[in-house]
């Protein structure tokens, strides 16, 4: 299977890429954390991201489509992905059009105050990469699964994250109908809890209840 995950920031598309990508055994291609990966290395390329980043605003399209290129080239993309946050204007479909094929995009659909309220109280680990929320953290400063410092992102300020929901309304938004044209949308609700939206998820991809 392969396939978007489209919505807002904060929708959730991460949390459920990751648990989709342990029921198919395909990978999660999310290029927020390829871009945030390039930044700790202090590559060119991450050097060059980190100015949008945390800004709230796209990193250029030629630069974005190049990276995803190349990672659905290697051999573990050959039966399946879940793209996460990728694409993400109408230039980066048109693109991706001509190097992948897709089966389906999933677009999780959450309300703003829901969004702002999720990505303020947003923790991430620098150690596993796991994502976690203030509102389920027994501990607010340490990772729960290996139990390195949780840090919050320099994108989830509040500023921030309105900027975010701009770009997502101006240049993202229009992908619903994009992909609506051509046959491939479904729309979940991520609203509830990460349970109940991802029974929704579960259902739009036809699996089974776990
Ligand atoms: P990226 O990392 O992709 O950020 P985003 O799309 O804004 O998505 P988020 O990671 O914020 O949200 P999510 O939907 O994955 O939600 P999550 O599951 O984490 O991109 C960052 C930046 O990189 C961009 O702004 C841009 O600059 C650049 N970039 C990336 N891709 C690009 C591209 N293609 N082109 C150009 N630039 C690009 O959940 C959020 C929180 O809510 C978590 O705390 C989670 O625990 C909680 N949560 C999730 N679901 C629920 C639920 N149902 N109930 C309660 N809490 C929930």
């Amino acid at each position: 299977m392969r396939m978007i995950f489209l919505g807002p920031p904060g929708a959730g598309k991460g949390t459920h890429a990751a648990r989709v990508m342990q029921l198919y055994g395909i990978p999660q291609i999310s290029t927020g954390d390829m871009l945030r990966q390039a930044i700790r290395a202090q590559t060119p390329l991450g050097l060059e991201a980190k100015r949008y980043i945390d800004a709230g605003e796209l990193v250029p399209d030629e630069v974005v489509i190049g990276m995803v290129r190349e990672r659905l080239a290697q051999q573990d993309c050959q039966l399946g992905y879940i793209l996460d946050g990728f694409p993400r204007t109408v230039a980066q479909a048109e693109a991706l059009a001509v190097f992948a094929p897709i089966d389906l995009v999933l677009n999780i659909d959450v309300l703003d105050e829901q969004i702002i309220r999720r990505l303020s109280g947003r923790r991430v680990c620098p150690g596993c990469n796991g994502t976690f929320h203030l509102a389920t953290l027994a501990d607010a400063h340490t990772c729960p699964t290996c139990s390195a410092q949780l840090v919050q992102r320099k994108d989830d300020e509040p500023a921030t994250v309105l900027n975010r929901l701009r770009v997502y309304r101006e240049q993202t938004q229009p992908l619903i109908d994009y992909y609506r044209a051509r046959g491939l949308l479904k729309t979940v609700s991520g609203e509830g809890s990460i349970e109940e939206s991802f029974d929704n998820v579960r259902r739009a991809l036809g699996l089974a209840q776990a």
